[in-house]
């Protein structure tokens, strides 16, 4: 039987599967619109969010936001998610085994959620969930159809934080995230 979204929540907010239960503070569970067009996945929380419980609101989540708000995209209307519901820890990348035991959350929320696009922020969440052999640098901003939704990845929000000559690349990005937005709007 399929879960609700508050069902779903409460499970992944009590989950034990793996370790970062352990050492997590808060479960990052997502934030947003629940009936949104347009779905963001990042990679896992970090400090802030670990502290928040709310994805995307340290100093990348910040940088992210500026992106949002330069193409006007409210971020109340798109509902942000990350692979991984809790904080690894140092912020290390997610093992495969955590993602395997944490995808079915992502999963359940964007059957609940039911977007028309979803965009990869990085390259951990791309070669996840476009294809395992996704190559950021050479793809990003390229759109692919999987299944009933368009997907496209753009780059880490902390990734132009290391490397801001990046940073053209993204907002051209989000406008392509913006034109192709507003062909879902009526
Ligand atoms: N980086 C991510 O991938 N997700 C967050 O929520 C914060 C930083």
């Amino acid at each position: 039987m399929e879960l609700t979204f508050e069902e779903l929540e409460k499970k992944c907010k009590e989950c034990r599967a793996c370790s970062l239960s352990e050492t997590r503070t808060k479960v990052v569970f997502g934030s947003g619109n629940k009936n949104a067009k347009l779905m963001f996945v990042g990679e896992a929380p970090g400090e802030t969010e670990d502290l928040t419980g709310i994805p995307f609101v340290g100093r990348a989540g910040k940088l992210f936001d500026k992106y949002l708000e330069a193409v006007d995209i409210p971020r109340e209307s798109v509902y942000i998610a990350n692979m991984l519901k809790c904080r690894p820890p140092k912020n290390r990348d997610p093992k495969p085994e955590e993602q395997d035991m944490c995808i079915d959350f992502l999963r359940g929320q964007v059957k609940l959620i039911k977007p028309k696009m979803i965009v990869c922020l990085g390259r951990i969440s791309a070669m996840r969930l476009i294809k395992p052999d996704f190559k950021i640098t050479a793809e990003h901003g390229i759109w692919f159809n999987k299944g009933a939704y368009k997907m496209c990845a753009v780059y880490h929000p902390s990734l132009l934080l290391r490397d801001p000559r990046k940073k053209e690349d993204m907002l051209k990005d989000m406008q392509s995230v913006k034109s192709e937005l507003l062909k879902y709007e009526n």
